[in-house]
């Protein structure tokens, strides 16, 4: 069982620098990367679909005997991470967070961040929770369009840039942003050019590498000895005219 491997999952492309610093942090450990393509993009769902699609991943997961699933997806953490513990209650889940908290703690006294995320995590009552403790000095701005054109668009991102600055337009004087998309990391650069580098920008994926971490350690579950595997990827694809979506194989 602890040397099992971990499941992480995406809509897509976005959760690959949380299965990246999985791996930086856990180079013992063996990961399996699902990116759930049939249904991108997550953020447009409604909370039912959502639920649906990352039980079904995290059920996919599972199911090839991973020790611990995680959802490498704010929007899926949002809306579904409390459902797949409930579903899965024996095994170890972990989810992606906004790092509002860390943002917040370290503003300067008038500075304001801005937490760039998707329509479905934008409404969410879990991101709702956390932004309200944060005395109004975390904005939010939901971006339909930007998780897919990102998805789209990483051989080449650049094509994409006047597109995001267009969007920081508004937040000109924001003193931080809080990259509360996995697909946003691809962005990074571009933002930190819009506001001439001296943005902080905070990004999750490292605090749920950390909590991965942690959760494994604490059920004595941390892979023992060299029996590391090559990390294997699959992702979801819909077969035409059928609402049924099958599991393509990259390995
Ligand atoms: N990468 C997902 C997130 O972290 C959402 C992308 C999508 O809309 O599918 O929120």
């Amino acid at each position: 069982m602890r040397n099992d491997p971990i499941g992480v999952f995406d809509s897509g492309v976005g959760g690959l620098n949380v299965l990246y610093m999985c791996e930086r942090l856990m180079p013992n450990e063996s990961f399996i990367y699902l990116a759930d393509k049939a249904n991108m993009p997550y953020g447009n769902k409604t909370s039912d679909e959502i639920r649906a699609a990352a039980y079904f991943c995290a059920d996919t997961l599972f199911s090839m005997n991973c020790k611990a699933v995680v959802i490498a997806c704010n929007t899926a953490t949002a809306q579904a991470v409390d459902d797949i513990r409930r579903l899965f209650s024996t095994r170890i889940t972990v989810g992606l967070e906004p790092a509002v908290k860390p943002c917040y703690n370290e503003l300067g006294k008038n500075g304001y961040a801005v937490a760039l995320v998707t329509e479905a995590t934008y409404f969410s009552p879990k991101f709702n929770r956390l932004i309200a403790a944060c005395d109004g000095k975390i904005k939010a701005a939901a971006r339909p369009e930007l998780a897919e054109l990102i998805e789209k668009n990483t051989a080449d991102i650049g094509k994409i840039k006047p597109h995001v600055f267009s969007i920081l337009e508004e937040f000109g004087d924001a003193e931080s942003i809080i990259l509360g998309c996995s697909h946003y990391t691809y962005i990074h650069d571009i933002i930190k050019e819009f506001y001439g580098g001296r943005i902080k920008i905070y990004d999750g994926a490292i605090g749920a590498a950390k909590r991965l971490q942690y959760c494994l350690s604490v059920s004595d579950m941390t892979a023992r000895g060299a029996t590391k595997t090559k990390t294997r990827f699959y992702s979801t694809q819909k077969m035409p005219r059928e609402k049924t979506c099958v599991l393509r194989d990259f390995n």
